[in-house]
């Protein structure tokens, strides 16, 4: 590791502008603090109004950066293996949104697995792209999808050449990559780029049990999440570029397009003195993160009626590898939902789950966690057991995640529609949606606009409202009614 990962030229730079005690006539109004309300100011400490600045000369512009955002996006491009790293303030979505915007062109055709975060989807509209999706592996006990598979890519990619590019999601939500490395071998034969949603793989290039990051695997882009997992500030985030296909100029200026021009130089800070923490302690404290995960798990799995999978993931063929840090619960003999179990989990315990779903609860064990915290989770973990445990009761069968849909329109075409009306969910069947229906978290759109409405879909849109879970999306703000195009 090199002395230079040690410093920290923005954060640097930040702090030798607040010791000269400037007199601010710009904004934030704020002007150091003063003119906030005094009991925020007394929790956050007045001393992050110090620096809470915007691109006055001597801090650099993150829109044309020249000094210091430069020296420090250089020093994160070095730590993640990159040609170049952009600095997100706008969290990861932006840098998604970017990665796309930059390749695609209005009719291009991009490959994607179907269970894309919805600012893939944002993309898509943004750039009039042509969605190529691939449905992910879904896990018959779980209930959850996974990722695609090798075959998947190379039989999408025989019967679509004229692709402009490829989007992975390494890992997705629960923690499952693909052979990202296979499939960057396979999409260099048909010279496209490999764009990655690395939003929770902010890690990977720290250790050797962790999955290989997607640069270092060759991808071409990749947003990735330090906010998620990597311990910085949330909405702080990177888009990371190997210059091999890609034009470092191009991507920068959509990233212009894309991101406000009142920059957060707190954000932007955390970012600096975070991969400066990961360059200097990262691969000892994700050390500690994972004998700490791998702890939990075995504990969990003694827990009657939970049970939280890792090598059994294996048996699917889209999953390449797992990130052991996340551990996905599932409630296998329990007479309550996910969604129900995260709840009680809050109201007994205390405990905030990373998301909850109809079957299952994901808790991230990360670099911020320690015994006592594992601790406080087995403990309610286990009372949670003791209260819904039911040894004799036969599994409720739910309803599993409906197909690949039809894709009758572009999602940008679909979105713009003129011929548009609402009809309740159960009427809207074999219509095509104009809008997208997401429960977030994961994120995951159901329906996308442009696709066509199944049976499926809606009794799988009721079955999460019924559970509780935050379905959103469409226009109705109660999703009792969807738009579609008539
Ligand atoms: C797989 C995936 N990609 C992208 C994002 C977007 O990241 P952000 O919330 O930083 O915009 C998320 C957020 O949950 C995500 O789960």
């Amino acid at each position: 590791m090199s002395n230079q990962q040690a410093n920290t030229p923005l954060f640097t730079t930040l702090l030798n502008h607040a010791k000269k005690q400037p007199v601010p006539f710009h904004i934030p109004g704020h002007k150091k603090g003063k003119g906030v309300d005094p009991e925020f100011r007394a929790f956050i400490g007045s001393a992050a109004f110090q620096i809470d600045l915007i691109n006055i000369s001597p801090l650099d512009d993150l829109h044309h950066p020249q000094a210091t955002i430069q020296e420090a996006q250089e020093l994160a491009a070095h730590l993640f293996h990159a040609d170049h790293t952009f600095f997100s303030v706008q969290g990861t979505s932006t840098a998604i949104m970017t990665m796309i915007l930059s390749i695609c062109k209005p009719g291009d055709k991009i490959i994607v697995p179907r269970n894309i975060h919805k600012s893939v989807l944002s993309a898509l509209i943004l750039a009039d792209a042509i969605p190529i999706f691939i449905q992910a592996e879904i896990d018959k006990e779980l209930l959850i999808s996974h990722n695609i598979t090798t075959e998947q890519v190379e039989q999408t990619l025989k019967q679509h050449p004229d692709a402009k590019a490829i989007l992975l999601i390494h890992p997705t939500y629960y923690g499952v990559v693909c052979n990202i490395v296979e499939v960057v071998k396979m999409a260099q034969q048909y010279h496209i780029p490999v764009l990655v949603d690395e939003a929770h793989g902010a890690l990977f290039s720290f250790h050797k049990d962790l999955p290989i990051s997607a640069m270092e695997a060759g991808a071409d882009l990749a947003a990735t999440s330090l906010h998620k997992l990597g311990g910085s500030l949330t909405q702080s985030s990177l888009l990371n570029l190997k210059q091999t296909r890609v034009n470092p100029q191009h991507v920068q200026s959509i990233f212009n397009m894309m991101t406000t021009t009142s920059t957060s130089y707190l954000l932007l800070a955390s970012l600096d003195t975070q991969r400066r923490y990961l360059a200097l302690y990262g691969r000892q404290s994700i050390d500690q993160t994972l004998q700490l995960a791998k702890y939990a798990r075995d504990e969990i799995n003694q827990i009657p009626g939970l049970y939280c999978p890792d090598e059994q993931l294996y048996e699917y063929h889209s999953v390449h590898q797992v990130d052991p840090t996340k551990l996905i619960i599932h409630l296998e003999q329990m007479e309550i939902t996910g969604h129900e179990a995260e709840i009680w989990l809050r109201q007994k315990h205390r405990i905030e789950v990373e998301l909850s779903d109809l079957h299952n609860i994901l808790c991230i064990i990360s670099i911020g966690d320690d015994q006592e915290s594992i601790n406080q989770l087995l403990f309610a973990l286990r009372d949670l057991s003791s209260h819904f445990y039911q040894q004799s009761q036969n599994r409720v069968q739910h309803i599993t995640i409906p197909d690949l849909p039809e894709l009758v329109m572009s999602p940008r075409e679909a979105f713009y529609h003129t011929q548009v009306r609402s009809l309740p969910l159960e009427q809207s069947i074999h219509y095509v949606s104009a809008e997208s229906i997401t429960i977030y978290p994961p994120g995951i759109p159901i329906l996308l606009p442009g696709e066509r409405i199944t049976r499926e879909h809606i009794l799988y849109i009721k079955e999460n409202l019924e559970a509780g879970l935050p379905v959103q999306g469409t226009l109705d703000p109660e999703v009792t009614t969807i738009r579609v195009i008539y």
